[in-house]
């Protein structure tokens, strides 16, 4: 775009979101940075619109001058979505201004909310409701439903509540010529043709801006426990997922795994945290199980009977809701504990929960034949077969050095992950969706026909292609 056609848009654009509706660069870092260091963002402009027309207006303008949007939620994506570049000029469009909850419905199990809202808020106005909201990751505090529903995010409840997907009824967006999508249903059935809420949802707002969106709530389970047990190895894990599955009804809800090396660096990096066991193990499970009044009693049991078959190696309950907390701690930290010990390879691989073994398995094997002395933190959501390799290099070796002096292995190490991926029959990005890391992954795994009609699609709805431009295809 010549640069005074530029310049005319960016004074359009500040006009419509008024003088505390944007920042220029300058004064907008945060929007420009990976909290991994892979890429810089830059774009002259972030909007901050509070209201769907103002979304509209914005994108109308876009549109016509061909200049790129770059949809701006938390922040907190694993994969670069949400950060613009130089390579493409767009401006950046956080919805963080439009964050109010619209309506809840106690009757009909259903609220309504804007793309801004904070997850952690939304679970609070369900649970202050006696409701509950299933989406739990651990940035619920700062991420935010749209960008929750942009990239289809998971977390550690899919197992019992499904994704970001299975939790939302309609939604109101805003198309790439400005149109507005009214499609805020609250009805469990709705057959009326192409379902676009579904298209929308996990597109990575390369097709549209999600502006609100009316969410599926649940009755407030009664009694909440969590509980961290060890176990010998990844199979124990997945034989120990299939018995309390089986004798616990459907009330598991969350089943994480953790490794020997991602206690040790949880308690390194993050000194308050304590070890609830008295001895290190290999693997360790944190569970939570959501049911009745008397559910605990249960679980007990099952945890004792386990225990006495040799599967679980030692086992603890919260008994407040402060020690259930502590437990998640050591789980919930791993983006920071990995990040600070140097992790140059975090994947996002799904898997049968048959082949979860296999993968790990195959995966360890791989990446110690590309150098033994690699560290491997392997943990994440085994209850719904979705694991994080985490990859560092040998103990008190810097990362940057170590890249230096071995300009290959990061590849290599991802490789080994994704062709593990492919042999098991799963999936190289489970929870944190394509963006800006992952586009050549999808080229070389993507089916072909999907990609092509993936590309038809794009074309239809954003023929100049101004949506998040870069961004998975
Ligand atoms: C986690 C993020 C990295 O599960 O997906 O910790
Ligand atoms: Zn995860």
């Amino acid at each position: 775009m010549a640069t005074c056609n530029l310049e005319n848009a960016l004074d359009t654009l500040k006009t419509i979101v008024g003088t505390r509706g944007w920042l220029s660069f300058e004064d907008a870092q945060k929007y420009f940075i990976d909290p991994r260091d892979r890429i810089q963002g830059y774009a002259p402009l972030v909007l901050m619109p509070q209201s769907t027309l103002h979304v509209s207006e914005i994108l109308r303008i876009c549109n016509s001058t061909k200049l790129g949007i770059v949809p701006f939620g938390g922040g907190t994506g694993g994969v670069c979505g949400h950060i613009a570049t130089r390579e493409q000029p767009s401006v950046v469009l956080s919805l963080e201004r439009m964050n109010s909850i619209r309506s809840l419905d106690i009757i009909n199990n259903s609220m309504t909310v804007e793309a801004g809202c904070i997850l952690k808020a939304v679970q609070e106005a369900a649970r202050i409701n006696d409701r509950r909201f299933g989406l739990s990751l651990a940035s619920e505090g700062s991420c935010q439903i749209g960008g929750n529903l942009a990239s289809n995010a998971g977390g550690i409840q899919v197992l019992r509540y499904g994704n970001t997907r299975d939790l939302c009824l309609g939604i109101e967006a805003v198309m790439p010529d400005g149109s507005i999508l009214n499609d805020l249903q609250t009805v469990r059935k709705n057959n009326t043709g192409y379902d676009l809420r579904h298209l929308l949802i996990g597109s990575e707002g390369t097709l549209g801006v999600i502006t609100a969106a009316a969410l599926k709530l649940l009755p407030l389970p009664k009694e909440s426990i969590s509980a961290m047990v060890s176990v010998r190895s990844p199979d124990s894990a997945v034989e120990l997922l299939h018995l309390l599955g089986d004798r616990l009804g459907g009330t598991l809800s969350a089943f994480e795994l953790m490794s020997y090396l991602g206690m040790k660096l949880a308690l390194q990096y993050f000194p308050v945290q304590r070890d609830p066991f008295s001895k290190p193990y290999s693997w360790y499970i944190i569970m939570d199980i959501e049911g009745r009044k008397g559910i605990r009693l249960e679980v007990e049991n099952c945890l004792a009977k386990a225990f006495e078959s040799g599967l679980v190696l030692d086992s603890v309950i919260g008994q407040s809701e402060a020690q259930r907390n502590q437990l998640w701690q050591l789980r919930e930290l791993a983006y920071e504990y990995n990040k600070l010990a140097g992790a140059f390879c975090s994947s996002d691989t799904a898997v049968p929960i048959d082949q979860i073994n296999t993968f790990i398995t195959r995966v360890t094997r791989d990446i110690l034949c590309i150098n033994s002395e690699l560290r491997i933190n392997t943990y994440g959501h085994i209850g719904d077969g979705n694991i994080h390799i985490n990859v560092f290099p040998p103990e008190h070796v810097d990362k940057a050095d170590f890249l230096k002096t071995h300009p290959h292995i990061q590849k290599n190490t991802y490789e080994c992950v994704n062709q593990a991926t492919q042999l098991c029959g799963g999936s190289i990005s489970a929870e944190h969706g394509i963006g800006r890391m992952k586009t050549d992954d999808l080229l070389a795994y993507g089916d072909p026909t999907k990609l092509s009609l993936m590309r038809a699609i794009k074309q239809a709805i954003d023929p100049n292609g101004i949506m998040n431009p870069g961004a998975v295809l």
